[in-house]
């Protein structure tokens, strides 16, 4: 038992050293490959940094191209502060192409349709004339919102500019809601609460940014459709 457990482990041992011997025999490195071995060590320490001094190059004028774009639109729309801020805020504006910004401009200004009418939702008037007005208001916002989807679907396509006036017709209706919901509470003879009236003057902005981007874009585009000719 104990001699051959020692012949075990010798046999172990001598077929191991042997086996190093061997793979150190086997691994004699043919210089061709040693000096592409240092090219590709150098290749990764030089490469590198050059790659990830550039790709930060690159999307540092991306943010400041994109910016520009952004407040170049915005300069087209009567609320420059209040565009350009949900504009640059807006998931995924940084990487937009300039026809998309009409698009863009109208989502934000359905969002901010559904925001008014949730929050209309948590107040709790008791007299009817409020309860009427803000009935009205989540109606006319309900509208509003289902107008402004079918502009944003129309808007998915750079080719919407083809369809401009349709796009202008049904921005400048949805700008007309806000306007019908506050109408609501003077006819109702009610006073509006502040939060809901400053709720409603962004919804006015946001809308009339979208309709401002939108007829400067396709007003653009008829513009290079002539020149073109
Ligand atoms: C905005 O408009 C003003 C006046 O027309 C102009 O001086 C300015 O350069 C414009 N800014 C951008 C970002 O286009
Ligand atoms: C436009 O918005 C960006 C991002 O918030 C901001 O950095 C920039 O200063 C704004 N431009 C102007 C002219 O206010
Ligand atoms: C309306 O009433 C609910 C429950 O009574 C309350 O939680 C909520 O804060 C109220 N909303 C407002 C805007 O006062
Ligand atoms: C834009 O093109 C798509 C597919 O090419 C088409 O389905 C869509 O109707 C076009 N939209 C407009 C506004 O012409």
């Amino acid at each position: 038992m104990y001699f051959g457990r020692q012949t075990d482990m010798q046999s172990i041992k001598s077929s191991h050293k042997s086996g190093v011997a061997r793979s150190w025999r086997g691994h004699v490195v043919p210089f061709p490959v040693m000096c592409s071995v240092i090219v590709v060590c150098v290749g990764i320490v030089f490469i590198r940094p050059i790659n990830a001094q550039q790709q930060q190059e690159e999307t540092g004028l991306e943010r400041i191209r994109s910016s520009d774009l952004i407040e170049s639109l915005c300069n087209k729309t009567l609320y420059f502060d209040v565009c350009n801020s949900s504009l640059s805020a807006y998931p995924g504006a940084d990487q937009a192409k300039r026809w998309e910004f009409a698009r863009i401009a109208a989502e934000l200004s359905r969002n901010d349709a559904q925001i008014v009418t949730d929050y209309i939702l948590t107040l709790n008037a008791t007299d009817p004339a409020s309860c009427a007005a803000l009935e009205d208001c989540v109606e006319v916002l309900d509208d509003m919102v289902d107008e402004l989807n079918d502009c944003i679907s129309l808007m998915a396509d750079s080719n919407w500019t083809q369809r401009a006036d349709d796009v202008k017709t049904w921005l400048s209706a949805a700008l007309t809601y806000p306007y019908t919901c506050i109408e609501g509470f003077t006819d109702e003879d009610v006073d509006m609460d502040q939060n809901m009236k400053e709720k409603s003057e962004y919804l006015k902005k946001f809308t009339s940014n979208a309709l401002a981007i939108a007829s400067y874009l396709s007003d653009e585009e008829s513009y290079k459709w002539i020149a073109d000719f």
